[in-house]
């Protein structure tokens, strides 16, 4: 099974965002990373849909938007429209999904849900048949830098188990705290794709830095 990284832009300055989307579109990452906060959802604030929009035209990397934000209805269209290719969400939100996810699908684009690590996976087993990826949080969504949550593991193999038994075609992307350590233990729980932030960008060469992590599990 190939491993898929994606670097979070959140672990680097804003004031060097253009600089960071052309490391990355240089490595062997497949995907960007944007975690998208409200300061409603999660205590901490980002970016919105025109930030992504004005990086849209540097790299063709695969757009993964993380939006960890309520009212997730209303500015959803902006997110579709701002060149996202997954745009993840919220299980907690209290907003009807279902909607979210067919006008996420109707627009072409890859729908995901994150749950938060308090959330058990079988909240979200009816809605595995409709999305393309899980995010499992293995730190409380706000902030990089924060320490990974070993007692997320059973959770990744559980949902793992899951979606092979019933042949579903959902893959699971983990959040938080990621290095090589934990991020050996993600992939033999069953996941797919690793979310890294600080530990890419505390490194001198993000470029490196993120073609290593791509090829240590590759
Ligand atoms: C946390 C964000 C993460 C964060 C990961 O709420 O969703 O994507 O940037 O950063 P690290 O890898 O530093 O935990
Ligand atoms: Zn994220």
């Amino acid at each position: 099974m190939k491993v898929k990284i994606s670097p979070s832009i959140l672990g680097g300055s804003f004031s060097n965002m253009e600089k960071i989307i052309s490391d990355l579109d240089q490595s062997n990452a497949e995907y960007i990373h944007f975690d998208v906060m409200d300061g409603d959802f999660v205590p901490n604030l980002t970016f919105g849909p025109q930030f992504i929009s004005d990086l849209r035209s540097k790299t063709k990397k695969i757009f993964d938007v993380h939006l960890m934000i309520n009212r997730v209805t209303n500015s959803l269209k902006d997110y579709i429209n701002a060149g996202s290719d997954i745009i993840t969400f919220h299980y907690e939100i209290d907003e009807n999904l279902n909607e979210i996810i067919s006008e996420i699908k109707k627009n072409n684009i890859k729908a995901g849900i994150a749950i938060k690590p308090g959330t058990s996976w079988e909240d979200i087993k009816k809605y595995l048949n409709l999305i393309d990826q899980v995010i499992i949080m293995t730190v409380e969504p706000g902030f990089g830098g924060q320490s990974f949550m070993h007692d997320q593991i059973k959770k990744i193999e559980n949902i793992c188990h899951y979606i092979k038994e019933n042949n579903l075609n959902v893959d699971i992307e983990i959040d938080g705290g990621v290095n090589y350590e934990t991020g050996e233990l993600c992939i033999t729980a069953g996941a797919s794709i690793l979310v890294a932030g600080s530990f890419l960008f505390k490194q001198d060469d993000l470029t490196l830095a993120t073609n290593k992590l791509k090829d240590y599990f590759n």
